[in-house]
């Protein structure tokens, strides 16, 4: 496993995949291949394909079984049209560990982390899309406002694009992460705001939201994901924020041809929250497929 990502709610998440030796399984994000690994081991003639839309997880995988493992480098919202092209029609299990991995937040140039200084980037597929400094330099203040409050549920959404947008007309938009960090905190210090996380959390979950139009990406492929679902085949979900949460509860609920097998989303231990501060605030889901009535 690679020693910088430590899979979030590993046991849980193999366990609600219900894995047959034979199967065939996507892991949607691959990462630093924790759970690809896991899923890998519990195979016999199965087949994983795992996907993941930054470019290095390719440098990831290099020991992974070229005859039972296939790694797609695209985004999950491609799944039904790459499932295509390799020709697999059904699958029995999938797993999603959504957000980024630990190495994406270790790599300064990623844009994505506050704590070091850093080009605003963030995009999880830095080959393609606008990045954040892109969206800071064109949305209107609305529209800012708009991203920061519903993407980052930041109370002080329209102070802070407000700020960003004077900026920029000055000539002096922040150009890396932790000068935009250093506005926001400004921001935020002068309202008289003091909590626990830093000022800029929440905000930079709102553009990297944003950049990758990750929310709109999970809804179309948890879509996709049950379509392709054999009956009896599994969906497992991780999430790390409200909003995802949201949206895989959501879709559990309201597809009739799932049927959900956590009724409460399944929490990590104290033991592994000790452990590892990044479970800290996850939380997994799984629904399975039922049989269709005739
Ligand atoms: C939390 S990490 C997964 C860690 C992995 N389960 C492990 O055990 O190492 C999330 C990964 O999913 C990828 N990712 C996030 N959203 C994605 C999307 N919409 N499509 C493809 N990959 C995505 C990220 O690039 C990142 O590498």
């Amino acid at each position: 496993m690679d020693a910088g990502h430590v899979p979030v709610l590993f046991g849980e998440a193999l366990e609600y995949l219900g894995i047959r030796p034979g199967g065939t399984y996507v892991d949607a994000t691959f990462g630093g291949g924790g759970h690809s690994r896991g899923i890998l081991d519990r195979l016999t003639s199965g087949r994983l394909i795992a996907f993941d839309a930054d470019p290095q997880a390719r440098e990831r995988c290099r020991d992974f079984p070229a005859e039972r493992f296939t790694l797609v480098n695209a985004n999950f919202r491609e799944l039904d049209h790459r499932l295509d092209e390799l020709g697999v029609a059904a699958i029995d299990g999938i797993l999603y560990d959504l957000g980024v991995s630990s190495m994406q937040l270790d790599v300064a140039e990623r844009g994505m982390s506050f704590r070091e200084e850093a080009p605003l980037d963030m995009r999880l597929d830095p080959t393609t899309g606008p990045t954040a400094a892109d969206m800071l330099g064109t949305l209107s203040e609305r529209e800012l406002a708009q991203v920061i409050f519903e993407y980052g549920q930041e109370r002080a959404a329209r102070r802070i694009a407000r700020a960003i947008v004077r900026r920029r007309d000055e000539g002096r938009l922040p150009a890396t992460t932790t000068a935009l960090a250093a506005l926001i905190s400004g921001v935020l210090h002068r309202y008289g705001h003091r909590e626990r996380i830093h000022p800029a959390t929440r905000t930079f979950q709102a553009l990297r939201i944003a950049v990758n139009d990750e929310l709109n990406a999970l809804q179309e492929s948890l879509v996709q994901a049950t379509d392709r679902l054999v009956e009896g085949g599994r969906i497992v979900v991780i999430s790390f924020h409200s909003l995802e949460d949201k949206i895989v509860k959501e879709h559990f609920r309201s597809d009739r041809r799932l049927e959900v097998l956590t009724r409460k989303p399944v929490t990590p231990s104290e033991a592994e929250q000790q452990a590892n501060p990044r479970a800290r605030s996850s939380k997994l889901r799984a629904a399975r497929k039922l049989e269709e009535t005739p």
